[in-house]
């Protein structure tokens, strides 16, 4: 098991990492290739504070059942009668199954394929078929009370799933604070996700912190998104930077896309004049990367699998419902197939930061004072997380 403690040469790297971005350095190379450092970092970073690992959407009947995994721990999102969401451990309280291996609606039942244990959609442990033997359902043995599923603390914001595996991460409001207050202009708009043709994947071959880091920054702008940079420059975005949790960039010249006859999405009412052209992209650390704009947003969720395997799930959502009909299908998948093609651009550049991860001829690199600010707030979050309780 990795201790960092140990590691003399790391802490004095992470240390160096936290000092002002003039000389900071970037994180070290263990943290992104190698397994036993990758995975004391993901669980540091994802289960002893607050990690999303999914969507409302994605449970969005009652008895619908999620299963999904963060750090290795496998979770299960569950809908109940009454609309509520949680979180459980997915595994059985007998013999360590897995209970779902993939998402399904269940008739308020949750059965475990092994030796039929069932629990109900509060987690509670139903039946133990035959524990006493043929015939015998119960056994004075087996408190059901004390074998339900065991419950993660969990919270929803925006259509995001969030839990906190370790318990340890403090008040679920305060971790969305600064990303709400940011987008307050927003914060009462009912999102409506466009559906299918607004939900898209990508498997990157690369560390999920890169993907992150990626997206703080517009200085690859120019040159990793000419399309883009040809209306929104380098020079018309700003940093978001110097906050606890979230880093990003915004453009001051958001230009809606268009269809064939001119139609575009309908924007939220009276929103300052701030949104009439601007929009922002946030990375709400760990593992979500938004954009808003005063027509749609978007999510992206980041699931490592492994040190230098990382999924994007992105989910585009709007803020007026027509938006959702078949009237507007062209364009949502006309805003869809743009966004991918912009995810798209990143590929190449996020895959060769990890393979360049692996050379001894690079020990974290230098930040730009001036352009990497949203960067090195993320480097400086991981090295403090990283440092807690050394
Ligand atoms: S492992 Fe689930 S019932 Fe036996
Ligand atoms: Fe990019």
């Amino acid at each position: 098991m990795f201790d960092l403690s140990q590691h003399h040469d790391l802490i004095d790297h992470l240390q160096q990492v936290t000092q002002p971005i003039q000389t900071a350095k970037g994180l070290p190379n263990p943290f992104y290739v190698d397994p036993e450092a990758t995975l004391f970092e993901q669980k540091r970073l994802l289960l002893d504070g607050w990690a999303c690992i999914g969507f409302g959407h994605d449970v969005a009947r009652p008895g619908a059942l999620h299963p999904t995994e963060l750090a290795g721990v496998p979770l299960l999102m569950v809908r109940d009668r009454d609309g509520n969401l949680q979180v459980f451990h997915n595994v059985c309280q007998h013999r360590g199954v897995t209970l779902v291996e993939s998402p399904t609606t269940c008739r308020g039942l949750i059965r475990c394929p092994y030796h039929s244990w069932t629990y109900g959609l509060d987690g509670q442990l139903k039946a133990t078929p035959m524990v006493g033997g043929a015939g015998r359902h119960r056994h004075p043995c087996i408190n059901t009370a004390k074998l339900g599923l065991v419950p993660v603390t969990s919270g929803e914001w925006r259509d995001l799933v969030f839990v906190n595996v370790s318990g340890d991460g403090g008040d679920f409001a305060d971790f969305t604070a600064p990303l709400a207050e940011r987008w307050v202009d927003f914060n009462s708009v009912d999102l409506h996700h466009g559906g299918a043709d607004s939900s898209f994947q990508l498997t990157l071959q690369t560390n999920w912190k890169l993907a992150v880091e990626n997206y703080c920054e517009s200085y690859h702008l120019p040159w990793i998104h000419p399309g883009l940079n040809s209306y929104s420059r380098i020079e018309d975005h700003y940093h978001i930077e110097g906050q606890e949790v979230i880093s990003g960039q915004g453009t001051r010249v958001y230009r809606q896309i268009e269809g064939a006859q001119g139609q575009s999405f309908p924007s939220v009412p009276n929103l300052p004049a701030k949104w009439h052209r601007g929009a922002e992209y946030v990375a709400l650390f760990p593992n979500v990367l938004s954009g808003v704009h005063k027509d749609h947003m978007y999510h992206i969720l980041l699931t490592p699998l492994g040190p230098t395997q990382t999924i994007e799930r992105v989910e585009i959502y709007y803020f007026d419902a027509r938006a959702t009909t078949a009237e507007f299908a062209e364009l949502r998948q006309q805003n869809a197939a743009l966004w991918r093609g912009v995810f798209i651009e990143d590929v190449n550049v996020v895959e060769r930061m990890q393979r360049g991860r692996a050379s001894p001829g690079f020990d974290g690199g230098t930040f730009s004072p001036v352009m990497d600010p949203p960067t090195h707030d993320f480097h400086k979050w991981v090295a403090e997380r990283l440092l807690t309780g050394l």
